[in-house]
């Protein structure tokens, strides 16, 4: 059984997934112990410690370098025993010591199809607003593990949905979260638990 350890900053319907697919046991291999947030009022905690999950919270604005900051994380992480980290839309940059620790450990959940609208600034409304603009017919999610170059690392899963004339950036995020996040992550959680995933040369491999 793996340790999952989730990373937080908002309202945390991604962590919402993973917990009712635990307990619907889409995962199986694997249980979440514990959250942590980058925002001590974030939703996301109030929902782990409805189940029981221990919680955490570490700010960057705690620390005076990022090399602290950076240092901190990896030995709470590791102070938790985590053998797999999930990225549940976390809102803070991490560094260098904590994404090598965890290589191909580390799972973030990307609001578009990568390669397309990703990178540096696109998060949140803003990924959603740049496919409207331009005009795009698909956008989906994408899971992958996490590299030092944003949303750059081994593909994971992928999943469409129909971008529609009408959407506002608000009804295609739902639509996106609703048919493609909320499946995709815990789907790709329970393939690495159950050690299905393999990386070579920046692609992963997956085990039927
Ligand atoms: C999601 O859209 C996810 O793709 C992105 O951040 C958002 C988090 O939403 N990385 P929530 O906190 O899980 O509701």
């Amino acid at each position: 059984m793996k340790n999952i350890a989730v990373l937080v900053s908002g309202g945390g319907t991604n962590l919402q997934a993973l917990i009712d697919a635990q307990n619907d046991g889409i995962i199986k291999s694997g249980k979440i112990t514990c959250v942590i947030s980058s925002n001590p009022d974030a939703y996301a905690l109030e929902r782990a410690r409805n189940n029981n999950i221990d919680t955490a919270v570490i700010r960057r604005k705690d620390f005076e370098t990022f090399p602290e900051y950076d240092l901190a994380l990896t030995e709470l992480l590791k102070s938790k025993g985590a053998d797999l980290v999930v990225l549940a839309g976390f809102m803070t940059i991490l560094g260098h010591q904590v994404i090598s620790k965890f290589e191909n450990r580390m799972i973030n959940i990307h609001p578009a199809l990568i390669p397309s609208f990703c990178g540096e600034g696109y998060y949140g409304l803003n990924v959603h607003k740049a496919v409207l603009k331009k005009g795009v017919k698909l956008s989906g999610a994408t899971t992958h593990f996490v590299t030092e170059e944003c949303d750059a690392g081994p593909i994971i899963m992928q999943r469409a949905v129909e971008v529609k004339n009408d959407d506002t950036p608000e009804t295609l995020q739902r639509r996106i979260m609703e048919n493609v996040e909320w499946k995709i992550l815990p789907l790709s959680v329970e393939l690495f638990c159950s050690d299905k995933i393999t990386v070579k040369d920046n692609k992963t491999y997956i085990i039927d």
